[in-house]
């Protein structure tokens, strides 16, 4: 393949967290998470999110997401999140295995950001009624699954919804960086200050090789009536049960170390991010291509010819497509896109355009 957009996690892992895990890997270290790396990592992100936080790592984010919902719904409770959300079209059946058989809600609203007022009805309706699960989550996804990325007053009016009905609000950062720098806010902005309570933090699509944490924002949760160390004990018992309690837990905390210091996911991010933008501006010039939803990060759905399609595969570009509408497509960038690489797609298209 000459260039791929596929994914971001067809990139391999940048090289000082390749190399920290190497040495992490040297000698002996307490297994199960016991080991000194892994506490620094807590540090770290309590550091990064200014508050006091608790940390589940784990492999993938998948795991991290149902993981997370699972220790905050009951098994008679219901999960609000986009009809277009990970959680509901791409974890296979994890969120209903996890949370032993929750009932998964999609929520509509443009751009695979939940309407505020479909989720102000979703959650008040039938509260107390036995035959009805019972509203107990509500989880958003920044950067949402088709690349557009909630402002934080749109944080705010979900997050509010959430605190009238006194509901935990979990957030889907599987792509929390490049939301992050596309925002140009701090983390603590983007989560518990805008009533966020717990974030599958993720890093694998950003340089790691396979790790994600699951944070929890103590005091968050303690101010909506919920036990901070009631969530912990469960995520801890759920991670082992769910198979995630890696017994080389030093391995996952060396890639987040590596990955938290010196700004490499800031560093990684912002490329990820800039290539976008020059992906995005150069296709908007080129005949025939339509724009989906703009890109605020690093992903871009849009719709091309079938033609143009068939032409940019044959020239050895990779990305999905087939999936959605006809000629709709998904263009992903990472910390590994070259400028090369996008000049040439765009020109690709353009030479085919107007040929
Ligand atoms: C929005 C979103 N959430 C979560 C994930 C994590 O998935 P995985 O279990 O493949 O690491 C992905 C990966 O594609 C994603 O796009």
């Amino acid at each position: 393949m000459k260039v791929a957009f596929t994914s971001d996690n067809i990139a391999g892992a940048s090289d000082v967290v390749f190399k920290a895990m190497m040495e992490a890997a040297q000698g002996d270290a307490m297994p199960y998470g016991n080991d000194d790396g892994t506490a620094q990592v807590t540090r770290m992100l309590s550091e990064l999110f200014e508050c006091d936080v608790d940390v589940f790592l784990v492999s993938t984010g998948t795991a991290a997401n149902v993981l997370s919902i699972s220790a905050l719904t009951p098994p008679w409770g219901s999960v609000l999140c986009h009809s277009d959300s990970h959680l509901l079209n791409d974890e296979s059946t994890a969120p209903e295995f996890y949370t032993s058989g929750a009932r998964f809600v999609g929520v509509g609203g443009a751009d695979a950001k939940m309407d505020p007022a479909q989720l102000k009805k979703l959650v008040s309706q039938k509260i107390g009624d036995v035959h009805s699960c019972q509203p107990s989550v509500i989880s958003l996804s920044q950067v949402t699954e088709v690349g557009s990325v909630y402002s934080l007053d749109e944080i705010r009016a979900i997050t509010d919804v959430a605190k009238i009905a006194g509901l935990p609000v979990h957030m889907d950062g599987a792509r929390f960086a490049n939301a992050l720098l596309a925002l140009g806010c701090t983390p603590a902005e983007m989560t518990w200050k805008a009533g966020v309570d717990m974030v599958s933090f993720g890093a694998t699509k950003n340089g790691v090789m396979g790790a994600e944490a699951i944070v929890v924002f103590k005091q968050s949760l303690e101010d909506k009536g919920i036990s901070s160390e009631k969530v912990a004990k469960e995520l801890g018992y759920r991670r082992k049960r769910g198979g995630h309690l890696h017994s080389k837990m030093r391995l996952l905390s060396s890639q987040m170390i590596a990955y938290l210091s010196d700004d490499l996911w800031r560093v990684n991010a912002t490329h990820a991010n800039a290539m976008m933008a020059l992906l995005q501006e150069g296709l908007k010039t080129v005949p025939g291509v339509k724009i989906n939803t703009p890109a605020q990060a690093n992903m871009l759905f849009c719709t091309l010819p079938l033609a143009m399609i068939d032409h940019l595969q044959a020239e050895g570009f990779g990305f999905y497509g087939g999936r959605w509408e006809e000629g709709v497509i998904r263009l992903v960038t990472s910390f590994r896109t070259s400028k090369e690489g996008v000049e040439a797609f765009i020109k690709s298209a353009r030479q085919f355009a107007t040929k």
